[in-house]
């Protein structure tokens, strides 16, 4: 992180008196029914906010929620209730800025949210134009959003190459370098648990994990596309078929290396996805055709909690089930004891990572808590960030 610009730097330095900042951060997180049910990454990125407040700037943060579609922002896509709380934290009114790209009215001193991001037609596909008119907003760039520097994004990426001034907030600073001190040179076995329900875009980080770690253990539907994989039935699970070649890929890369990929022997199914929904346990040959695999069984749980006691470093990102739902919450608890029990150092991250820290209240023994998830993993997989690579670039 020496050969990026910073925001601390910028603040200590006068240099942002009066300006026009705009802050990316990552304020991703999980809701139900428009209530913020876990707000780590809101209360993580308070300090870049407050830091450019209090040296003088007017502030403008944006971030994404969720994956929506974009051209309009749906009643599930409003960054309304992370405006609330992002007020309270601050102790000031956050107005929240709907249609932003054309133009942001700022007082002196304000700070506005700047609604949905990836909203924006263009975004994702880091459009040049989007992040241009982005970065005519503002004076001073700052990318603080660490859960999203894997993605090269208008809001991420972009906008790093065309506003007058871009940096790194302290936020992302400070996760570069915990990461990369623990991360260094890790105490063996190193184990990851790659889960959670973002199928697709995990498979692929899995290939090259296989090579970094000496035990992989997939959950949720990562778990079902390997059960696939492995011959056996998953009913209507999520999972992704096309996948299945890429996840015998990673069996085989663990196998050469000596060890198994644990699929899972017992798994707990539901007819349908509803924390009502009746749950049974069953072995993982006998899910049927209409079965939604929502967690794993307590055979599989306890397995894997004893492989989580011996680890020298686990690496958590992603719940093996539905934790939301109290009847599917078993193995996701079972994972988190035995990661709180390990004398191993443990890193997680992830926005329902997060959530699922504070549901069974092991916050205090976790050894390093990410607000990053994708992002972490990658990091791990030694790649370069873009978000980061763009900030870098702008400094050389
Ligand atoms: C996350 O939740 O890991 C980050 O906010 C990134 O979200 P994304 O995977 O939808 O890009």
């Amino acid at each position: 992180m020496t050969t990026v610009q910073t925001l601390s730097g910028l603040a200590q330095s006068g240099a942002l008196k009066g300006k026009r900042v705009f802050i990316r951060s990552d304020l991703n997180v999980p809701l139900e029914q428009g209530r913020i049910t876990e707000d780590t990454r809101i209360r993580a990125s308070v300090p870049a906010i407050r830091m450019a407040l209090e040296a003088g700037a007017s502030v403008m943060v944006t971030s994404h929620l969720g994956r929506p579609k974009e051209g309009t922002v749906g009643p599930d896509d409003t960054l309304r209730p992370v405006a609330e709380r992002l007020a309270e934290l601050l102790g000031r009114p956050v107005r929240l800025v709907a249609d932003w790209v054309g133009g942001v009215d700022l007082a002196p001193g304000e700070v506005v949210l700047l609604e949905n991001c990836r909203c924006n037609p263009g975004e994702k596909k880091n459009d040049p134009e989007l992040a241009r008119r982005m970065a005519a907003l503002c004076d001073v760039y700052v990318n603080d959003a660490f859960g999203t520097a894997h993605r090269a994004e208008a809001t991420t990426e972009g906008i790093a190459r065309y506003a007058p001034v871009a940096c790194a907030g302290p936020l992302l600073e400070a996760e570069l370098t915990a990461l990369g001190r623990a991360l260094q040179s890790p105490r063996r076995p190193m184990v990851a648990i790659v889960a959670g329900s973002k199928v697709s875009t995990k498979l692929s980080i899995l290939q090259s994990l296989a090579e970094k770690v000496d035990q992989l253990i997939v959950g949720g539907g990562i778990a079902n596309t390997f059960m696939l994989a492995a011959g056996l039935p998953i009913g209507k699970s999520l999972a992704e078929p096309d996948q299945v070649d890429q996840a015998k890929a990673v069996m085989d890369a663990m196998r050469a290396r000596g060890v198994e990929v644990p699929i899972p022997v017992d798994v707990v199914v539901a007819p349908a996805f509803a924390a009502d929904a009746p749950a049974t346990v069953k072995d993982a040959a006998d899910v049927g055709p209409d079965d939604l695999i929502l967690d794993i069984g307590p055979r599989t749980a306890a397995a894997l909690a004893g492989q989580l006691r011996k680890a020298g470093t686990i690496v958590w990102n992603g719940p093996v089930g539905v934790f939301e739902f109290e009847a599917f919450a078993g193995g996701t608890r079972a994972i988190a004891q035995a990661i709180a029990e390990s004398d191993g150092f443990s890193i997680a991250g992830g926005g329902d990572t997060l959530a699922a820290i504070a549901k069974f209240g092991i916050a205090d023994r976790v050894g390093y808590i990410s607000t990053g998830g994708g992002a972490f993993l990658e990091f791990l997989e030694g790649k370069a960030l873009p978000a980061v690579a763009a900030l870098q670039a702008r400094a050389t």
